[in-house]
């Protein structure tokens, strides 16, 4: 899709210098990430950060001042519909789901870029849905406003896969979910990066998000405090302080 020599080292996404805010206050003071095709990332940090404010602003819901690509090409001023149109795909925080509508109608909204495309596989593409999701299919007649929250959850991440993303970003996909449909979620996240879909995770379960990432970045005060590896930062004193909690402290002595 790119005719830039070097497709496959290209990042899929690289920001640099991002700011965004709302009107006159600026929430995201200059922001640096990278996403490596077919890896996933987190953004990790606390309620307030920015974190929400940065996924929005890379979805384009906000303006934003500074670098921004996505596969190579400059995508700052695209529309929203531009960039799904691209690729990219966001589950917002607030789920957004329609639900006086059944399932099934649910994920159908979420493919308008392949029909608009013209791929009639569109349909197989909820089969491929149903497959990951089978509580889905079981439930594809059920209105979605009466699925439990982790089923909800599940529908929202469901449509967003329906436009064949190449960038998949989520918004706390684990917030306000029972411990036992937070593994599900995450075991998920796992199942979907073998499909090579990039993955942008934002969540303030930091243990299970740089668990299931590559590489993570702490996100505090719109600022970008510590990065690495996940499996670094999942080690490092001042991740673990903060984020991970006293279970992981080496001193093993109780708060
Ligand atoms: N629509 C908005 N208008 C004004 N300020 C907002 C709006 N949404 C979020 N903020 C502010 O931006 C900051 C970052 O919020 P947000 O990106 O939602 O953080 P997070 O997702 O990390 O919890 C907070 O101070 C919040 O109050
Ligand atoms: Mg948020």
């Amino acid at each position: 899709m790119t005719n830039n020599n070097n497709a496959n080292t290209t990042p899929m996404l690289k920001v640099q210098g991002l700011r965004a805010g709302y009107g006159r206050a600026e929430v995201l003071h200059g922001i640096d990430l990278e996403a490596a095709r077919g890896s996933v990332i987190t953004v990790i940090g606390p309620n307030g950060a920015g974190k929400s404010t940065l996924l929005n602003a890379l979805m384009g819901v906000l303006p934003a001042q500074g670098t921004l690509q996505y596969d190579g090409h400059d995508i700052r001023t695209a529309e929203l519909e531009t960039r799904v149109m691209q690729g990219m795909a966001l589950v917002p925080e607030k789920r957004e789901l329609f639900g006086t509508m059944t399932v099934e109608d649910n994920l159908e909204l979420g493919a308008f870029r392949q029909v608009r495309l013209r791929n009639r596989q569109w349909r197989e593409r909820l089969e491929e849905v149903f497959a990951l999701f089978p509580r889905l299919k079981e439930r594809r007649t059920q209105l979605a406003g009466t699925l439990s929250g982790g089923e909800r959850q599940m529908l929202a991440v469901g449509r967003a896969l329906m436009s064949r993303p190449s960038l998949l970003m989520l918004d706390e996909p684990s917030l306000g979910l029972a411990p036992l449909v937070v593994k599900e979620i995450f075991r998920t996240i796992d199942e979907l990066r073998k499909t090579g879909v990039t993955i942008l995770l934002v969540e303030q379960n930091a243990r299970a998000a740089l668990e299931v990432a590559d590489y993570g970045y702490v996100l505090e005060m719109g600022e970008i405090s510590v990065q690495g590896p996940a499996a670094e930062l999942a080690n490092d004193p001042r991740v673990i302080d903060t984020y991970l909690g006293a279970a992981k402290k080496p001193s093993g002595q109780a708060a």
